[in-house]
């Protein structure tokens, strides 16, 4: 097997040395060669011993020997062009590109069925965590009926930190960036994008389904106050970004929102930059996926690992149906604050200063919002 990676970040890096560290139990494992052949970057590195450097990837795609191209640049503009030139020259593909498999995804896998190649991109949701070849392969006995997540460690990390450092969000954000957690372009993080790249790829795989990635509704983490995460702790809850996809009776619900997650839940316990993904399927039931969603190994684990994957057949073909009805979740139980009692159908109600705060009942968010219409309030979703 003879690679070339092309992009040599901290995750680029991070393979090179997996691989570098680990090819003898690799090759022992697959009785074959594993050699990285290229490493491509605008900006030259060192590399170790062997490993050819080179600014120009036609290098690695023109060569004949390369068999597994590793696309780590990121974007969805010459990461594209990398891709598709990759699969229609027959070379297995491994990407970590999130955004370009939520947005293109469609013509990249049709590229990979025409040209018979192969393309992973476990790396792309989870961090090191397996859970897009799992969810599919290890659970194909089963319908997926709903998928829920923590799918962004950067905005897990900053709701942990307003929790237990009594943080308001700016000053969340600020450790975070300082830790290296946010994306050069923070609403990626900060308004659930990356969330919904992560979810669009899980949605698709789950439900055998292309759709339109702009279809997806996505509400971030910058209206969530402190004041809520301590109300909603009172009343029982966590406040985590939640991304989640289920099968409606009219098409399929995808969304992500901060949503209030009942403490002694799983994924209310799942805290820092930890991701987690809890599939509902009808065999199986309930599984979970926890682990750590980012970092140079942790994601380049997931890479190896995929590299590794081509030396075999896969065991399924992205074949799917394109639909349009994709919606938001919008039936759920809410948690409202106001600054006066409202006539509202609750659950749960708590009062402390001059502010009410209630759990409704489950309810459709347009039917609450008539009854709200006139009021300032703010809303979060409440899973259950
Ligand atoms: N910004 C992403 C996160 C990085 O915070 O989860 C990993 O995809």
């Amino acid at each position: 097997m003879k690679i070339g990676v092309i992009g040599l970040g901290t995750v680029g890096f991070g393979v090179v040395d997996i691989l570098t560290q680990q090819k003898e139990r690799l090759e022992k494992l697959i009785q074959e060669e594993v050699v990285v052949k290229y490493g491509c970057a605008l900006n030259e590195v060192t590399l170790p011993d062997g490993i050819i450097y080179t600014q120009d990837f036609h290098d690695v795609l023109n060569d004949d020997e390369v068999d597994v191209v590793v696309e780590l640049i990121g974007g969805t503009t010459i990461a594209k062009t990398i891709i598709l030139e990759a699969l229609k020259k027959g070379k297995n593909v491994v990407t970590a590109n999130k955004a370009l498999i939520a947005h293109d995804g469609q013509e990249i896998f049709e590229m990979a069925m025409k040209y018979q190649s192969k393309i992973y991109y476990e790396a792309a949701v989870g961090g090191g965590i397996p859970v897009v070849v799992p969810a599919k392969e290890d659970l194909v006995a089963n319908e997926i009926e709903k998928i829920e997540g923590i799918l962004n460690g950067t905005t897990n990390f900053i709701l942990t930190l307003m929790e237990t450092d009594n943080l308001d969000f700016e000053e969340a954000l600020t450790i975070a960036d300082g830790l290296g957690y946010v994306e050069a372009d923070a609403s990626l993080d900060l308004d659930g994008k990356d969330a919904a790249h992560k979810i669009c790829i899980l949605a698709m795989n789950a439900f055998e389904i292309f759709f339109d990635f702009h279809k997806i509704q996505c509400t971030g983490i910058r209206g969530v106050t402190k004041k809520d995460i301590d109300y909603a702790k009172k009343l029982g809850y966590r406040i985590k970004l939640i991304a989640q996809a289920k099968k409606l009776e009219n098409g399929y619900g995808i969304d992500v929102s901060p949503t209030l997650i009942g403490i002694k839940d799983m994924v209310a316990n799942v805290n820092q930059a930890y991701n987690v993904v809890e599939i509902t399927c009808n065999y199986l039931e309930n599984v979970i996926f926890y682990g750590k969603g980012a970092g140079r190994y942790v994601t380049a684990s997931a890479v190896v690992s995929d590299i590794m994957k081509t030396h075999q057949p896969t065991m399924w073909q992205h074949q799917y149906q394109y639909v349009e009805d994709i919606f938001p979740i919008t039936y759920s139980k809410y948690y409202i604050r106001c600054d006066h009692p409202l006539d509202i159908d609750y659950e749960m109600y708590y009062s402390q200063d001059h502010d009410h705060i209630y759990i409704t009942n489950p309810i459709e968010l347009n039917d609450l919002k008539h009854q709200l219409q006139n009021e300032s309030y703010n809303l979060l979703k409440v899973r259950g």
